[in-house]
């Protein structure tokens, strides 16, 4: 898309050893032009918030500031400094203004803004919007992460730690006492996992299965029991005959036939009856924390309790959606919506993402997530993205050129 040497914008590149006189009067026009856009506008803070440094430095002063982490044209970084090189114009200038005004934080940002005018802003935005976009290639990845290579299936890598480290105690037909996870929903038992990780959920056994794992490793297991089929009707225990009284209490919940349509709630459908009876004491002895399950056991007897795992046990697990790893070139259909063919966002206001430093677009992404971003649009997005999700989209467009 957009070429070596030529800039996608129709900006002329500004070189910083150009004659002072030949771009003042251009950079006077594109100031101008800029005055009134949308990115500016969208902040609702006034213009007079930054405050105005003694005298504003030039715009080669300024450069050579931000040439120590960004490099001369914006196109260098360690690994956590995006590139600035061909980015869009109009986000620039949002992007800078968002550290100025407690939008974003970063103190490394923070401190190199602080005190620019916005007619400074402007200049700097115009001078690295000109520049080429040299983002592609460079292999600036995310060293964080040495163990996960964003190309792989979770689901052979899950297959793998789950054969070596759980299928002893967990593979099909399990012994009396433990859970079966085929079919659970992946959110519930990545949420077990790490309670179990945390201690917050405790048991000596699991709390030793799962203390080495990464969340990466986390979330493979949790993809592959998700996918994997639960045991076939015939292969379970007979049915009781009728449904004990109290399951109604239950159904809102657990599903009518035991199957759970939300994503935080286990199914109970053909569930180990031995595990569940102690699930149940768990949570009823306060061993097991869950406000909802605190209040659905409190007045359950022994008998009703025992009643209801036999009734489950035999109920067939048929899993009603199951969550699938989304691959990267999927994902990337939502995105590009917004943000460009693969990355390449012509929308002035918009981040163009491709080729830009892996290790910031995983953080940018972590950000928005965890809300220390604020962007509708982007929170909505990254809400539902699994870690390994993220990575492999972030390593997707950090691969476009
Ligand atoms: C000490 C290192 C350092 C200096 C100096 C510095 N920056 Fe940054 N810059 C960073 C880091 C790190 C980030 C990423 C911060 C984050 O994640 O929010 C960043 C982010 C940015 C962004 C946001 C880009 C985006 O894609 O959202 C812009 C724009 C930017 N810098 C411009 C500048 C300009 C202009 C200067 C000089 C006035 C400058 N920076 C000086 C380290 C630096
Ligand atoms: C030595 C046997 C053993 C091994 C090995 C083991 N588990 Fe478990 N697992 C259990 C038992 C027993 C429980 C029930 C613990 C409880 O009552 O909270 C359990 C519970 C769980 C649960 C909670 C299920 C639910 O319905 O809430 C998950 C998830 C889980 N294990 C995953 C794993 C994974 C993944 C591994 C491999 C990394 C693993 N386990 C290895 C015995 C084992
Ligand atoms: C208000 C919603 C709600 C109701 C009503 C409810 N549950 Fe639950 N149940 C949950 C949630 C949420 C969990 C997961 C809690 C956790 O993480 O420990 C859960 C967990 C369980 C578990 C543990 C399963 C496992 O795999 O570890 C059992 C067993 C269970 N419920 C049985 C029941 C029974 C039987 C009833 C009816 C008497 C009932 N629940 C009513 C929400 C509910
Ligand atoms: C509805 C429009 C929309 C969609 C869909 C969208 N984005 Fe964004 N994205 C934005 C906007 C607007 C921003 C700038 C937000 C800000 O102020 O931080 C942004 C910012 C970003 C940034 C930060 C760029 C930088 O330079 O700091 C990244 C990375 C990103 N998006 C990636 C993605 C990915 C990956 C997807 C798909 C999973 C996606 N976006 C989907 C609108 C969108």
């Amino acid at each position: 898309m957009n070429e070596q040497g030529g800039s996608p914008y129709a900006i002329p590149r500004i070189s910083l050893g150009m004659k002072p006189y030949i771009f003042i009067p251009l950079l006077g026009v594109i100031i101008y032009s800029l005055w009134e856009n949308d990115a500016v506008e969208n902040v609702t803070a006034p213009v007079d918030v930054v405050p105005p440094i003694e005298h504003s430095a030039s715009l080669e002063t300024m450069v050579g500031h931000c040439a120590e982490c960004h490099g001369e044209t914006g196109a260098d970084s360690s690994g956590e400094e995006p590139y600035l090189a061909g980015q869009n114009i109009d986000y620039l200038v949002f992007a800078m203004r968002t550290y100025t005004m407690g939008i974003r934080h970063h103190a490394d940002m923070e401190a190199a803004i602080s005190g620019i005018t916005l007619k400074d802003v402007k200049q700097l935005a115009a001078y690295y919007a000109s520049q080429d976009l040299a983002w592609q290639g460079d292999g600036v990845g995310v060293e964080a992460f040495p163990e996960f290579s964003a190309t792989d299936d979770p689901l052979v890598g899950g297959e793998r730690l789950a054969r070596s480290q759980c299928a002893s105690c967990h593979g099909l037909p399990v012994q009396a006492g433990v859970p079966k996870l085929n079919g659970l929903a992946f959110e519930y038992l990545l949420g077990a996992m790490s309670e179990y990780q945390r201690q917050q959920r405790s048991h000596v056994i699991m709390g030793e299965a799962v203390s080495g794992l990464s969340i990466y490793q986390l979330e493979q297991l949790s993809f592959y029991y998700a996918n994997q089929p639960p045991e076939r009707a015939d292969e379970l225990p007979a049915r009781a005959a009728e449904a004990p009284e109290r399951v109604t209490s239950c159904n809102g919940c657990h599903g009518d036939d035991g199957n759970s349509r939300k994503k935080s709630v286990p199914s109970l459908a053909g569930q180990d009856r031995d595990y569940f009876i102690r699930a149940m004491q768990g949570y009823q002895q306060g061993e097991r924390k869950s406000e909802k399950m605190a209040r659905a056991v409190a007045s359950l007897s022994e008998p009703e309790i025992t009643a209801l795992a036999d009734y489950y046990a035999g109920l067939p697990h048929q899993p009603v959606r199951v969550r699938q790893f989304k691959k990267p070139k999927k994902l990337a259909k939502a995105c590009n919506t917004c943000h460009g063919y693969n990355g390449h966002s012509q929308n002035p206001s918009r981040p163009a993402i491709s080729g830009q430093v892996e290790g910031y677009i995983v953080n940018a992404l972590r950000q928005y997530q965890h809300g220390e971003r604020d962007n509708n649009a982007m929170r909505k997005i990254t809400q539902t993205l699994s870690q390994l999700e993220l990575l492999a989209i972030a390593d997707f467009y950090a691969n476009q050129d």
